[in-house]
């Protein structure tokens, strides 16, 4: 079988689980602690925007914390190693592929390091702490909130990643419950347009039956693994 060429990465919270950033379904996960309508919906945001501001304030600031792990380090030696594209698109809200020196990075479902004006859409860097008096800097309307796709938005960049995921010869998807639409159907899309396909994931996902191939274990340990095995031939 000839080398892959073009690869694209879906990951999600379990890459960086291993950086201290919880997950969302897991035992113990965020929306197991937390009700995902109040702080993830624009219906929440409208109910109790101060309470959403927090949450993100407060998830912000545990980013910033973080430091990229061996997974974020062994993608970014993938894209620079690699002689074809290598594109990353993450559901991941921190920056830790960007931090770990990936380039070519989506985010699918926004950055906590955005800020967006919902009266005229300007966006701009978040400052550490969010509130809902802010004032935008382009409009001046009090209506700023974090850059992130909240449940029934629509995720950013889509047009494009069909169009990546229509152009790739091999599908990773890294640390993901593989239960959040549109991200969840990126395996049937890209298998579709011939793509080999391969989940790294700590445990079968619920998608498994998908992927062409499965790696189980921590992703610091099965993702620098796979690289390698890719740069090796
Ligand atoms: P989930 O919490 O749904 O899934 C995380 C996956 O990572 C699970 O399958 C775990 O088994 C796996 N995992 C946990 N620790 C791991 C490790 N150390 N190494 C490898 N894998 C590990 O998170 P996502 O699939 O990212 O969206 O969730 C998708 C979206 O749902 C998020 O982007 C977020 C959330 O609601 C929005 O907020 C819009």
């Amino acid at each position: 079988m000839p080398a892959p060429r073009r690869i694209v990465i879906l990951t999600g919270a379990g890459i960086s689980a291993e950086s201290g950033l919880g997950t969302f379904r897991d035992k113990g996960g965020l929306w197991t602690r937390v009700d995902l309508s109040e702080v993830a919906t624009p219906e929440g945001f409208a109910r109790n925007p101060q309470l959403v501001h927090d949450f993100y304030n407060a998830r912000r600031a545990n980013a910033l914390e973080a430091q990229p792990n061996a997974a974020h380090h062994a993608l970014a030696r993938l894209e620079a190693e690699w002689p074809d594209e290598v594109l990353i698109v993450t559901q991941n809200v921190d920056d830790l592929h960007e931090r770990a020196g990936s380039r070519n990075v989506m985010h699918m479902h926004g950055t906590l390091t955005g800020a967006l004006c919902a009266a005229c859409g300007h966006r701009w860097p978040a400052p550490r702490v969010m509130n809902p008096s802010d004032a935008c800097p382009a409009c001046g309307a009090p209506q700023t909130r974090p850059d992130i796709v909240w449940f029934g938005e629509y995720p950013y960049g889509m047009d494009q990643i069909w169009d990546k995921l229509r152009q790739a010869d091999l599908f990773a998807a890294i640390g993901t419950s593989g239960t959040v639409f549109p991200a969840a159907a990126f395996v049937q899309d890209a298998a579709r347009a011939g793509a080999r396909t391969i989940e790294l994931n700590l445990e079968r996902s619920d998608a498994a039956a998908d992927f062409d191939e499965h790696r189980h274990g921590p992703a610091t340990r099965i993702v620098p693994e796979w690289v390698e095995d890719l740069l090796r031939g």
